[in-house]
């Protein structure tokens, strides 16, 4: 079947697989409470990335690592039935990396990871991947991986005039901050405020600061996630908030890395950063009515029906 989509995207970044504990509530600190049952899925913001952008129509190349062990064989059958490239990950002789999950009955949730595989990415192994980076349409990833690791790709890109989408998440308090060029950057509004010590409410107010932070950061354009409220796309020349797509969510784990794949894609295929967020908000949206980060991640028809039911006005392109 041809795929929807003209964009080729390369991913960097993490793959874990995920045990997932459902609880009526959240542990607060030093307490304990009991799961109904453990949940074991695959996961890791890049893998859940290449999935979201794949299932999007993207042609999607993979890099990162898995370990040698029997969830980095599966990981990489999964991620190959998925249609992702997975020839430029490397197997490595330690563990694949782990996330503990805890969800709640409202579909929040807390996440710990451990590394494992992950950790093991390096700078030079990144290089060796250039040529793969540089033929891109675009180069996405978060900072789940080795920050010089990632900051390699990005420079690579940025020599290359391949457009980066960084999902800033989880915050790295040494990311080097305009010593790369960023066209897309992605956070929600907790990681907002700590990487730009400014609050995303009325942004529109005060979008001088904005601008002076995104100038000084190099990033063209700022996407801040909220949850059910409108997401805020920040550029140079505006200040937008773009609608969400109403459900009721089981679990948010991977709707932000839904977003993320479903927005590269629409990037990379030349959309302007407006359409993308709206088409991302969807993917995120649907990618919350099923338990697990990648279960419930739509494909890129899935989307499409929601937009046209949501608003049978929208312009958007399959
Ligand atoms: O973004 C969700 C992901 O964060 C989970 O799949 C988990 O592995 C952690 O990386």
């Amino acid at each position: 079947m041809a795929r929807p989509s003209a964009a080729s995207l390369v991913v960097v970044g993490s793959l874990n697989v995920d045990l997932i504990a459902q609880v009526v509530r959240l542990p607060a600190p030093g307490d304990t409470v009991i799961a109904g049952q453990l949940v074991k899925r695959f996961g890791g913001k890049g893998g859940n990335q290449a999935l979201a952008a794949a299932r999007h129509g993207a042609q999607v190349m993979m890099i990162g690592c898995l370990g040698d062990d029997p969830d980095g064989r599966d990981y990489r059958n999964h991620l190959r039935r998925e249609g992702v490239n997975c020839s430029c990950i490397n197997t490595v002789r330690t563990v694949t990396g782990c996330a503990h999950i805890t969800v709640d009955a409202a579909g929040e949730n807390q996440i710990v990871v451990i590394p494992g595989a992950n950790g093991t990415l390096t700078s030079p192994s990144v290089k060796m991947q250039r040529s793969r980076i540089a033929v891109a349409k675009g180069l996405l990833l978060q900072l789940e991986i080795p920050l010089e690791a990632a900051v390699e790709a990005i420079k690579i890109a940025n020599e290359a005039k391949v457009p980066v989408m960084l999902n800033a998440s989880p915050v790295q308090p040494d990311f080097p901050w305009g010593d790369v060029r960023l066209d897309a950057v992605i956070v929600n509004e907790n990681e907002a405020r700590e990487i730009f010590s400014l609050s995303p409410a009325a942004a529109a107010q005060h979008h001088d600061a904005w601008k002076e932070r995104l100038a000084a950061k190099r990033i063209r354009h700022l996407v801040i996630t909220r949850g059910a409220s409108p997401t805020v796309l920040i550029s140079k020349t505006a200040v937008h908030e773009i609608p969400t797509h109403p459900v009721q969510p089981v679990d948010t784990v991977g709707a932000g890395d839904a977003f993320a794949g479903a927005f590269a894609t629409h990037l990379a295929e030349g959309a302007e950063p407006q359409e993308a967020v709206l088409w991302a908000n969807t993917a995120a949206a649907l990618a919350t009515l099923k338990h697990g980060a990648q279960e419930g991640i739509p494909y890129r028809g899935e989307v499409q029906s929601a937009l046209q039911q949501a608003k049978p006005t929208t312009k958007g392109r399959a």
